[in-house]
């Protein structure tokens, strides 16, 4: 007995596993284990003998079972430590620092933009992408047969047969806000809108979809000098330098008067895009003193109150400012682009801080 026990505690010490543990348990105290045949040799035993034997081997038996009890917990055990050694996990790191997603470039800019209008006292209005040609048209005094209709290829929404209003249209410009705010504020009113614009067209400055922020100042005593005093504070902040040059051309627009479009001096060597250099120009916005029609348009009485009015290239800007030479990539969803160009969320424009970092 002595031995059995010698054998089997020795096994049971050393097993390694689970099932070299359930192996000895089979052979040593199973129903056809060892013990058991010792028990069943009680029966050709004397009285006297069994008196010893029986409990001898009772003890031996539970001994042996409890000694395989504590093996199976010592087993557990080192496999949950094993486990959690190698699921560790320290929490005080610090996360990891690469970025998941990022801010587009446009995004980025209509903050800028946004920012620093806020500085000038401008609020942002916001109108609908998809438009009436009221609002995208007529009220910004281009009736019906004018050919800016045509010149800004404007994308036409489909109507049902037999349904004679006008069509819908993707608005082709920022400018239907200027109505829209005139009639929701009233004057005096500084406001800018960012926003989506449509116009059939498509080469490496131009895409279906872009995007402008349109800006209104409406007062009893605002001038063209006010104009271009707001233009060149914002351009420069924008770009965040001491001095770019703009030039500013004689042009027309049917809801200004006059007007102006203006220019940034950049160059394109070598695919790269930079600004304030070269003999290159970039048309960025248009602009003028709102026409009085408008005015009228707007429900606004424009023999009291005046304005300007312009509608900046947010796409244009995004361009210039980051060295981005092809507008379409903009919109061509590429990460590696997106990665490269993108901008950390969570880093708000503001002027006082910076506005790009
Ligand atoms: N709406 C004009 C365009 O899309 C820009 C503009 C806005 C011009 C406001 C003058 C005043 O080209």
């Amino acid at each position: 007995m002595d031995d059995l026990k010698a054998k089997y505690l020795g096994q049971i010490a050393e097993a390694a596993d689970e099932s070299a543990l359930e192996a000895i348990r089979l052979a040593a105290v199973g129903k056809k284990g060892e013990v058991a045949l010792k028990m069943r040799e009680l029966g050709k035993m004397t009285p006297e003998e069994r008196q010893v034997a029986g409990p001898a081997l009772n003890a031996l038996k539970d001994e042996i079972n409890s000694a395989l009890a504590a093996k199976k917990a010592a087993l557990e055990d080192a496999a949950l430590d094993a486990r959690l050694r190698t699921e560790w996990l320290d929490v005080t790191l610090p996360s990891r620092p690469q970025r998941q997603g990022s801010l587009h470039p446009i995004s980025q800019v209509q903050e800028e933009i946004t920012a620093i209008f806020a500085e000038l006292g401008f609020s942002v209005a916001e109108g609908p992408r998809i438009d009436t040609d009221w609002y995208n048209f007529d009220a910004l005094n281009i009736p019906g047969h004018h050919p800016a209709r045509a010149e800004m290829d404007t994308f036409y929404m489909h109507r049902a047969e037999g349904d004679d209003r006008p069509p819908h249209v993707l608005r082709t410009h920022t400018s239907p806000v200027q109505i829209r705010a005139m009639e929701k504020m009233g004057a005096p009113l500084r406001i800018i809108c960012p926003g989506g614009v449509y116009r059939a067209d498509y080469d490496q400055t131009h895409t279906p979809m872009f995007h402008q922020v349109e800006g209104l100042a409406l007062d009893k005593d605002i001038s063209m000098a006010n104009l271009k005093w707001v233009l060149e504070e914002f351009v420069k902040s924008f770009f965040e330098v001491d001095d770019v040059e703009l030039r500013f051309r004689a042009s027309h627009f049917p809801f200004t008067e006059p007007s102006a479009e203006v220019d940034i001096r950049c160059s394109w060597q070598d695919g790269t895009l930079k600004i304030g250099e070269g003999d290159d120009w970039m048309e960025i916005l248009g602009s003028g003193m709102v026409h009085p029609k408008v005015i009228a348009a707007g429900g606004i009485d424009p023999e009291v109150y005046q304005g300007f009015a312009f509608g900046i290239g947010i796409d244009r800007l995004a361009m210039l400012k980051y060295g981005i030479p092809d507008l379409r990539a903009f919109f061509d969803s590429d990460l590696r682009w997106l990665r490269h160009y993108g901008f950390r969320s969570l880093d708000v424009p503001a002027l006082h801080g910076g506005l790009s970092r």
